[in-house]
C-alpha cells in the first residue's frame, strides 16, 4: 500500500497488449507506479508478471471499459491503493470488424465500437476524474487515431485507412469528446488531449501495422508528461498537431 505516496500514479486501459502495454512500461521506467487495466485475468496477471520482471511498478487493475461496475471497482481498487490518481491514458480500443462498408454495416457493428471507444473513454474518466482532482498536475490521454481525422478523410491522397463506418468515426467522436472535456475543466489543472499513435503492429490490425507499439506509445507517454502549462484539448502524434 503506498496511500498518498509521492509516487506518480498512472492508470493505462487496455494494457495488457499492443501500445497499452507499452504506455505502461514507458510510465514505469519513469519510476511511476502503473496500473495496468484489463479485463481478462489471465492477460492481466501475465502483463503485470512481464511489466514487473521489466523492473515497473506494476499493478492489475480489474477493468472493462463497458462495464459500469467494472469501472467503479476500478476506482475503487486505486482509490484505496494510493487514494489519488495522476494520469489516465484511455487507451482501450477495438476496431468493431471487419464489416464495415457504410451501405451494408450492421448498425450493431457501429454500436459496439462506440460503446468501447467513446462511451467507455467516457464512463473510465468520469469514475477517475475525483480522483484525478487530487493530484497537483493531472493527466488524461485518450487514445485517438488519424483515421478519425475529417480534414485528412476530405483531403485527396491523405492515407485515412480503410473506408470503416465503426471505427473512424467511434475516433472523430471521441476527439470531440476529448474537446468538450477540455473546455468543461478548462479552469482546472486537468490537461485533457487525444494522441494518435500512427500505424502500429498489433492485434488490432492483425500486426499489418508499420510502426512497433513501442513507436505507438511515445505520444502517449509525451502527453501523460505534459509540462503544467502544457496544451490542452488537442490532437496530436509524433510529429506534431494532427488537424481535426
Ligand atoms: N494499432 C494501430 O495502428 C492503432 C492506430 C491508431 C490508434 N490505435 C488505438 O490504439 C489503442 C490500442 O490499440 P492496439 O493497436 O494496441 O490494439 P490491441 O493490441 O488490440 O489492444 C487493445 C487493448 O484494448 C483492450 N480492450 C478492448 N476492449 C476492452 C474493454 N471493453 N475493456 C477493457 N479493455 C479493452 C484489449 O484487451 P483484450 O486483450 O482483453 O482484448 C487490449 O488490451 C486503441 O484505442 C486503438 O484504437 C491503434
Amino acid at each position: 500500500m503506498n496511500r498518498m505516496s509521492e509516487q506518480t500514479i498512472a492508470l493505462v486501459t487496455g494494457a495488457n497488449k499492443g501500445i497499452g502495454y507499452e504506455i505502461a512500461a514507458g510510465l514505469g521506467a519513469l519510476g511511476w507506479s502503473v496500473g495496468v487495466g484489463a479485463r481478462d485475468e489471465e492477460r492481466r496477471e501475465s502483463a503485470v508478471e512481464k511489466l514487473r520482471a521489466a523492473g515497473v511498478d506494476a499493478f492489475g487493475v480489474p477493468l472493462d471499459v463497458t462495464d459500469d461496475a467494472s469501472v467503479t471497482a476500478a476506482a475503487g481498487l486505486i482509490e484505496e491503493r494510493a487514494g489519488r490518481l495522476d494520469v489516465l491514458v484511455n487507451n482501450a480500443g477495438i476496431t468493431g470488424g471487419e464489416a464495415q462498408m457504410p451501405t451494408t454495416v450492421d448498425p450493431v457493428t457501429v454500436l459496439t465500437a462506440v460503446e468501447t471507444n467513446v462511451i467507455g473513454v467516457i464512463r473510465v474518466t468520469n469514475a477517475m476524474l475525483p480522483l484525478l482532482r487530487r493530484s497537483a498536475s493531472p493527466r488524461i490521454v485518450n487514445m485517438s487515431s488519424g483515421v478519425g481525422s475529417l480534414t485528412r478523410q476530405s483531403t485527396p491522397g491523405a492515407e485515412t485507412g480503410p473506408i470503416a463506418v465503426a471505427y473512424a468515426p467511434s475516433k472523430t467522436f471521441l476527439n470531440a469528446v476529448t474537446v468538450q472535456y477540455a473546455k468543461e475543466l478548462r479552469d482546472t489543472n486537468i490537461l485533457i488531449n487525444a494522441a494518435c499513435p500512427g500505424y502500429c503492429a498489433t492485434d488490432l490490425n492483425g500486426f499489418r501495422g508499420v510502426r512497433t507499439p513501442e513507436q505507438g506509445a511515445v505520444v502517449a507517454i509525451r502527453l501523460a508528461t505534459l509540462p503544467d502549462d502544457g496544451p490542452t484539448g488537442g490532437f496530436f502524434d509524433d510529429a506534431g498537431v494532427v488537424p481535426w
